[in-house]
Formats: C-alpha cells, structure tokens, sequence
C-alpha cells in the first residue's frame, strides 16, 4: 500500500498553515466590524440540499460532488460550498420570523471532485458570508467593500472585481430567449459542450473558453434588464466606485452556481494563471423560497483561502508573530525551574515550546534559532545555586544573569525582541 493523500487534496503544514491563520484572523476581525457572526454547519448534508440549491445542470452538482449513502440509504454529500447549508439553517430554525436582517460567516474545508490543477483542489478551504433580510444594493456593495478590506488586511491589495447582473425571474427569461435564438443560428460551429449548455443553461456558453471569444457580438442581459433591477445594478455600481472598488464591468460574467439573481461579482488576482478568481459570489433573492422558507432577499460570497495564501507577495509579514523563547535545563533538577519560568513567560503572551531535557546544548540553540525563537533561556547547575537564569538573546547574542522570577519582565523591558 503507498501512503498518499487523495488525488487533489494535500497535507498543510508549517509556514502555509501559518498564512491559513493570518487569514482568518484578518476575515474574523473584518467580520467583527461589520458585525457578522459565525455559523458552523455540519461538512455534510443531503445530496438534494445542493441539487436543489446549485442546480441539477451545474457543474458543481452534475460531476464534482462527493456523494454517499449511509447504512439507511439516506444520500449525502460533502459540501461543494457553504451557501445551501447556511440557507438551510437559517429556513431550519425559521429564522425570517425574528425579523430584520441576519448576517453569518462560515470558515472551513469545501470539497468538489474537480480536475486538480495549481489553485483547484478537491479540498479546499473557503471563508465566505451570507447577509438575509436586506433587499437593496448597498448590501451587495458592503459585501464586495467588506471582502476587499479582507484582502487588504490580509497583504493583498492587487485586485479586480468583475461586476454584473444576471436580471431577476421578471427579467432574466426575455434574455434567455433572446440569446438562444442567437445561439441557435450559430450552434453548427459551436462546441459539443457549448450546445448541451444551450438547452441547459444558455448563459454559461458565452462563458465557453472555446466558444466565448466567437460571440462577440451575442446579445448582453443589461440590454435586458427590467427597470428595477436596472435600477438596482446602476446603484451598486455607484455605490463601488465611491468606495474606491477597481471595476471592471464584465457583462459576461454569470457564475457557475444556478442560485443568483441580480449582482454577481468576482475578485480576480493578475497573479494567479487560470485560476484567478479570489473570491466570488452575489445576490440570491429567490433561493430561501425555492428550498421552502419565507421569501427573503440574501447576498453573500465565499473566498478561496488557499488561492489568497499563494496571492499574498512573499515576505508579508505576519502581523501579530508573538514573541518566541526556548527555556533548556541543562539536567534533571533544573525541569521543575524551567518549567515554571516556561509557565510564567507564556502566561505574559511569551510563546515557549514544550521544555524538555537531555539534548545536546548546540543543537537545541540551533533548533531555536531555526524556528524563529527570538530569547533562550538557560538553567544549570551555577544558576540553581544563584537562583538567576543565563538569558540569552538570540538576534544579538547577548547574555545577562537575570533572578527566576524577572525572566518575563526582562524580556519585554527589551521590547521582546
Ligand atoms: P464559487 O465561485 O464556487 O462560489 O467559489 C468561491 C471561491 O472559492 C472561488 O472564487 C475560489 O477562490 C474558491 N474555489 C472554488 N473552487 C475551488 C477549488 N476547487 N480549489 C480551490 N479554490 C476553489 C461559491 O462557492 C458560493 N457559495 C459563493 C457565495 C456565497 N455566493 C453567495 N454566497
């Protein structure tokens, strides 16, 4: 048997799972000042939930999904995306009768059984909002000025955001008709792919990286849009560039989930290759009904946490690293000391590693400096009698005799550094 991951996921470790974190303690401080809160909902729910939620036709839904039984022949999925469940929570504890608005952020590990390649995953981990109750598009602008605020506390300030509107139920219908029978003219040079989109979902062919550059001039939904939606996208857009968004209006983009209505917007990074979307999503106002609750207008995203962390220009500092030191004794009687001193330093915000006894000096020193410690702090036999570590600092070199219990005090007098 050869021990490997599955095809398409990967093991995280060491500097990445330290960007993973920088991140989601940026998007959680983000979340706090726009007051949304986190939801947790379960890494599986009823194949149907997404079927229903995405889409039969979509891609998502028609060949990524990770889908089983259990022993009741109930059907499952692991979740492609976080949406559907946080729709399904909030229908579930019939939330839309508490009134107002209602705002959740979800943090976690999405699966789709996609073709892996750089940046597409099988698992991969999204941080994403869902925002019910407010119809109007400042929500949608809040969303999209709320997720660049993210990237940008996160080190990443080369962005896009690609804007349209996919029209509503009134409106989105004329479209389609109208595109179709473009597209119907034209089916004989389209792509096999392209004319079983046609019948499904017309709008995802003029997304076609094969056919898309051919139909140039193929009917645009803003030509379609009814007034109040026209409406709604022209503020949306005002309301961006006030904020300072770099737009590009795309009257292409549709997006690959089914569940969208009027906005839709992606981030897209000049950095990433093919796949350059960051972070994507947009309004849903028919979804909540269409799964059985209350009608309620929603908008929401969801970013690709291990795009961004291979986005971020290298060398972006973390922001908060906090202070490291290595406490070593040099033999058995020096433990209960050292781990005192460990207890008293971490309890002043001092990160210490597990002490333990035995290893060569050098080499314990060589593994501190290498995992970025910043104080060593040393106990043997001269110290246990005068009752003073030797504290060394490792950026400089020095070395002071400081009594056991300033050791804390000592280190941050010096700035922690
Ligand atoms: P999505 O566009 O399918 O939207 O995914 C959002 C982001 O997740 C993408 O822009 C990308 O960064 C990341 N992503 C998607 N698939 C993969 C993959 N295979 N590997 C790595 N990263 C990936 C949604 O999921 C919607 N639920 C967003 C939303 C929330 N709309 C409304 N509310």
């Amino acid at each position: 048997m050869t021990l490997q991951a599955p095809k398409g996921t990967r093991d995280l470790s060491g500097a990445e799972v330290a960007s993973f974190w920088a991140l989601e303690k940026a998007a959680r401080s983000v979340f706090e000042l726009y007051q949304f809160e986190e939801l947790r909902t379960p890494i599986f729910e009823s194949a149907e939930l997404f079927s229903r939620s995405l889409g039969e036709t979509s891609d998502v839904v028609e060949k990524e999904m990770f889908t089983f039984t259990d022993r009741g022949e109930r059907t499952f999925s692991l979740r492609p995306e976080g949406t559907a469940g946080v729709v399904r929570h909030f229908i579930e504890n019939n939330l839309a009768s508490k009134g107002g608005v209602q705002r959740f952020f979800y943090i976690g590990p999405m699966f789709r059984a996609e073709r892996p390649q750089a940046g597409r995953y099988r698992q991969f981990y999204q941080i994403g909002s869902e925002y019910f109750g407010a119809a109007d598009a400042a929500a949608d602008a809040e969303t999209v000025i709320m997720i660049a605020q993210i990237l940008r506390a996160f080190g990443i300030s080369d962005f896009t955001v690609q804007v349209n509107s996919i029209g509503d139920s009134e409106c989105r219908p004329r479209y389609r008709d109208a595109l179709l029978m473009y597209l119907e003219k034209r089916a004989d040079s389209l792509s096999e792919e392209s004319r079983r989109r046609m019948k499904t979902n017309p709008m995802r062919v003029l997304d076609s990286k094969v056919d898309g550059p051919k139909l140039s001039d193929a009917p645009i939904i803003l030509d379609y849009l009814n007034d109040d939606c026209r409406r709604h996208h022209e503020l949306f857009l005002q309301l961006l560039r006030d904020a300072g968004i770099p737009l590009h209006e795309n009257p292409r983009l549709v997006r690959g989930l089914d569940y969208y209505t009027r906005s839709v917007f992606e981030f897209v990074s000049p950095h990433l290759g093919a796949q350059s979307a960051l972070a994507a999503g947009g309004r849903y106002d028919d979804l909540v009904a269409l799964l059985g609750g209350p009608k309620t207008p929603a908008v929401g995203f969801a970013l690709g946490m291990d795009r961004l962390v291979s986005a971020r220009p290298t060398g972006t500092p973390h922001n908060s690293m906090p202070t490291k030191a290595v406490v070593i004794p040099f033999m058995a009687e020096a433990v209960p000391t050292a781990l005192r001193i460990a207890r008293s330093l971490r309890a002043e915000g001092v990160a210490v590693a597990p002490v333990s006894v035995g290893k060569k000096l050098k080499n314990q020193l060589a593994h501190a400096v290498d995992s970025g410690a910043n104080w060593a702090i040393l106990i043997g036999e001269d110290e246990l009698k005068t009752n003073s570590a030797s504290v060394k600092n490792l950026s400089n070199r020095e070395q002071s005799a400081v009594a056991f219990d300033d050791v804390p005090a000592h280190i941050k007098a010096s700035g922690g550094r």
